[in-house]
């Protein structure tokens, strides 16, 4: 049986277009078909081996507007391709911004029994696609060879050579190539002319996990969180307003995840206004602003839960998927 690789765009810089080959800033996201991008690799048919291409274009757009409308249609289409025995494994186009949601999203979404067999790569690039030095055509080079990797397994991300878990992957610089990093966990491993050094297996990531039932996602209206930032001079005056106008149509605030100060601690301003918050039955989750590092529980610590790890956006979408349960 001939196996498959399947390459679901979702719009990006991978597939952004300047009328200047220079600007690798002024561009437009999100404007060449995954199918064209496959295309105008030349190496790709060697990279793909045994291993046939398909592809489908499951949404167009600068990720920094992904919606969860998207995110339904994609993780509907990844499961759809994974839950075929010709399909080894799925490649995803993102852009860069928010491609660490998405790519923790699916983790959480995707079925174990899926994530346990096959992988999800997400790629993605820093120029666009027109500029005269793109890092997307290296970085889909990268991604076929983890993808086509027996030790690849669940949701990763490659981008410059490095492969990082879904869930500690993040953004870390706004312009450089080389953007993402995954803290203290460091990352899964590095792809090396074609060739993927595994410094971490990725046996463990799904353990715990209970995806939530892919019908649940089908319901128009996903729950409604905010992440609000705990700041020198912060008021209540933000977590106040949600919950003043915590109904919005037929939909209820259902949940705030504050980035806190340092240890995952709150101005005390916004205790007060998350107290009352939590009162109202809305749910409140603490992270950090700290890029590294997991809050540490500890005495007076209990008041409201902590992000276990979780980056603010990550925590927001755990927190999401959890009211969704
Ligand atoms: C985007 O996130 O879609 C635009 C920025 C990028 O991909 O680097």
């Amino acid at each position: 049986m001939l196996k498959k690789l399947v390459f679901l765009g979702m719009g990006g810089t991978i597939a952004g277009m300047s009328d200047n080959a220079t600007d690798n800033v002024d561009y437009v996201a999100a404007q060449v078909g995954v199918t064209q991008l496959l295309g105008a690799i030349p190496s790709l048919k060697a990279a793909l081996g045994d291993h046939q291409a398909l592809s489908e274009q499951v949404a167009q757009v600068d990720s920094k507007d992904m919606g969860h409308s998207q995110w339904r249609a994609l993780a509907l289409r990844a499961v759809h391709y994974l839950s075929m025995a010709d399909v080894d494994a799925v490649v995803i186009t993102h852009g860069t911004d928010t491609l660490e949601e998405t790519a923790f999203f699916l983790s959480k979404v995707l079925p174990v029994e899926l994530l346990v067999a096959k992988a999800v790569v997400l790629t993605c690039a820093m120029r666009p696609a027109s500029s005269m030095a793109p890092d997307g055509p290296q970085n889909m080079l990268d991604a076929v060879a983890v993808a086509r990797s027996s030790d690849a397994r669940g949701v990763l991300v490659v981008c410059a050579g490095t492969v990082h878990s879904a869930r500690d992957v993040q953004k870390v610089h706004p312009y450089r190539v080389n953007a993402f990093d995954s803290g203290e966990a460091g990352p899964l491993g590095f792809v090396e002319e074609g060739v993927v050094r595994w410094v971490h297996r990725c046996e463990n990531f799904w353990v715990g996990i209970s995806a939530i039932p892919m019908n649940k996602l089908s319901v128009e209206s996903w729950p409604w969180v905010e992440v609000v930032l705990s700041h020198a001079g912060v008021t209540g005056a933000v977590v106040r307003a949600l919950c003043d106008g915590s109904r919005v149509g037929t939909q209820l605030l259902g949940g705030i995840v504050v980035a806190g100060t340092g240890n995952g601690t709150v101005h005390e301003d916004l205790v007060l206004a998350l107290r009352d918050a939590q009162k109202m039955g809305i749910r409140v989750v603490r992270s950090t602003r700290c890029t590294q590092g997991s809050i540490v529980s500890g005495a007076g610590g209990g008041e409201f839960a902590h992000s276990n790890g979780l980056s603010p956006v990550k925590a927001r979408i755990a927190l999401m998927l959890d009211l969704m349960r």
